[in-house]
């Protein structure tokens, strides 16, 4: 049996609060911050980059940070991110010129590695990887936006994956980022995901002022 992990993504957390956000929904049970980076060119979309990891550890955030990189090129900012903090830094083959070596720099930093891919985008970038992977990342939507609504293709993408993950023998966490939610989640279970990125679907849960306000959407997951 596997462990099964749930990863808030911040994206849609109030950010004017982020501190508290985060505070109380790893306080309801979630295991992972999900953190979405993007830089407006690899993707249409602008949001958060190292200084605000770097703020929620000084908060006192202790819970692993999972900083998705959707950025062109990754790079430099891996070496920001492990400064920062992060736990685990994913970024999409598209964005490195030297995968291996992209990789190879996250766990030179002492973070895990992973590679994020795109609904379009094929799992044989794993091929001569394998050994340098703690993460395989699949895209349900195109990435960009939150609240987009599950691809049904990525059930199909997702069994090739555990397939891989599992014919490998190696210890690789197998996450599913977008359109996650409370009755998608079972069936995305049983294609093979063992960790859980859910953005709309948590935050969109918000009363304010009441810090138990994600204890029965995350009991749900
Ligand atoms: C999209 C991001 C996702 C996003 C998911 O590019 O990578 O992490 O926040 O949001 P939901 O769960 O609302 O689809
Ligand atoms: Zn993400």
């Amino acid at each position: 049996p596997r462990d099964f992990l749930i990863a808030p993504s911040i994206l849609s957390a109030d950010f004017a609060r982020l501190g508290e956000e985060v505070d109380d929904v790893l306080a309801s049970g979630a295991d992972i911050v999900h953190f979405d980076v993007m830089d407006n060119h690899y993707v249409p979309n602008l949001t958060i980059g190292p200084l605000v990891c770097e703020a929620l550890r000084r908060h006192g955030v202790t819970a692993p940070i999972d900083a998705h990189l959707m950025v062109k090129p990754v790079d430099r900012l891996i070496g920001d991110f492990i400064d920062a903090g992060a736990s685990y830094i994913t970024f999409h083959p598209e964005a490195s010129d030297h995968i291996d070596r992209s990789l190879q720099l996250i766990r030179d930093g002492g973070c895990r590695a992973g590679l994020v891919f795109n609904p379009a985008t094929p799992l044989t970038h794993l091929d001569h990887v394998m050994d340098k992977v703690d993460m395989v990342l699949l895209m349900s939507v195109n990435p960009g936006f939150g609240g987009q609504s599950f691809l049904p293709g990525t059930l199909d993408k997702l069994r090739e994956a555990r397939r891989r993950i599992d014919a490998s023998g190696r210890d690789i966490r197998l996450e599913i980022d977008g359109g996650v939610k409370v009755d998608n989640v079972t069936e995305i279970a049983r294609a093979g995901a063992d960790t859980f990125v859910a953005g709309s679907a948590v935050f969109n849960q918000r009363r304010e002022d009441d810090p138990h306000r994600y204890d029965s959407v995350i009991r749900d997951f």
